[in-house]
């Protein structure tokens, strides 16, 4: 690799905003840049001279410091601003913000509630654009998910993985990763929480092993991984539509009960923070067979595989 890396050129700047816009080919390079960074394979500093500018209008604990701290390992400086010390929180557009933002910083990762506003930064941002979390998705999430299986576990694609509770942002790009890395993804969701059936129409069209239930256990039987996430994602508001999910989800709960119907050797993943003794228990989170903090780890890893991709690597 190449000490001084540039931004792609040709078609424009390489962003990185949902696993669906991206080849198999683009996905794969990135989780082998990862690994090459976790195993210090990488020479120099390759993201030297390079800053980053990290918005967040959402909290963060994983996103923020492995970005923040993957990009000082390699070279880069990164620059973290929360939304309400920026203009964009009294009313300046998305669009004057990514062309100013442009002449400043090398790349721009957005934590956003609304993905229109990430989809407009890429739009007229000069430079490369990261989805570090929408209301529909959280790719950076799923790239280190796969990492973490696939060194658990050894190849991902002809595999199945279960997910249990909520259909939200993450669920939602676990079903685009069953597309782009060719494993079967079981989906077991209350009715009214299912994911979006374009998306579901989206994957069928593109080959995808994607099955729905409203049966747990019919989920997880036989399955490799098993995974859940919190029942209020950030992005949906707290009213008592919201509350009312707690009783809407308590039996997805990911228990040692439930994890019985998995393959014996089945890993147990969850992308943090967890709520425990709601969507999964101590029991499970603490157990043998949770990777829970191999995956927060992975986040750092396969970041840096984003990163040296977005910047013109491979
Ligand atoms: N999983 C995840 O994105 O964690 P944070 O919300 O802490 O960034």
């Amino acid at each position: 690799m190449s000490a001084a890396l540039k931004t792609a050129g040709g078609t424009g700047p390489r962003h990185f905003l949902e696993l669906m816009d991206l080849e198999p080919a683009a996905l794969r390079r990135m989780l082998e840049l990862g690994r090459q960074a976790k195993r210090g394979e990488l020479q120099g500093q390759p993201l030297a001279g390079k800053t980053v500018a990290l918005i967040f209008e959402l909290p963060s604990t994983r996103t923020r410091v492995s970005f923040e701290v993957g990009i000082r390992q390699l070279g880069g400086t990164p620059l973290v601003l929360t939304a309400k010390e920026i203009q964009l929180n009294r009313g300046e557009s998305i669009k004057d913000t990514a062309r100013v933002l442009s002449r400043y910083v090398d790349a721009i990762m957005l934590r956003t509630a609304d993905v229109a506003q990430i989809r407009e930064l890429a739009e007229y941002a000069t430079i490369p654009v990261i989805n570090g979390l929408t209301n529909i998705s959280h790719p950076c999430q799923l790239m280190a998910d796969v990492m973490t299986f696939e060194e658990h576990r050894g190849p991902i694609a002809g595999q199945v993985v279960a997910w249990t509770g909520d259909g939200n942002n993450v669920a939602q790009s676990f079903i685009q990763a069953a597309a782009r890395f060719g494993f079967t993804l079981r989906l077991a969701t209350p009715p009214e929480l299912q994911p979006p059936a374009e998306l579901l129409a989206w994957a069928r069209r593109e080959g995808a092993r994607v099955e729905l239930t409203h049966d747990p256990a019919e989920a997880v039987r036989g399955a490799r991984a098993v995974v859940t996430d919190c029942w209020i994602s950030m992005s949906d508001e707290k009213t008592a539509a919201a509350q009312n999910r707690h009783n809407m989800l308590m039996p997805y709960q990911l228990n040692a009960a439930l994890m019985k119907h998995a393959a014996p050797d089945a890993i147990v993943m969850h992308c943090l923070p967890a709520h425990r003794g709601e969507e999964i228990t101590d029991e499970v989170m603490d157990g043998p067979q949770s990777v829970v903090f191999d995956e927060a780890e992975n986040r750092l890893h396969a970041q840096k595989g984003i990163l040296l991709w977005a910047f013109g690597a491979g």
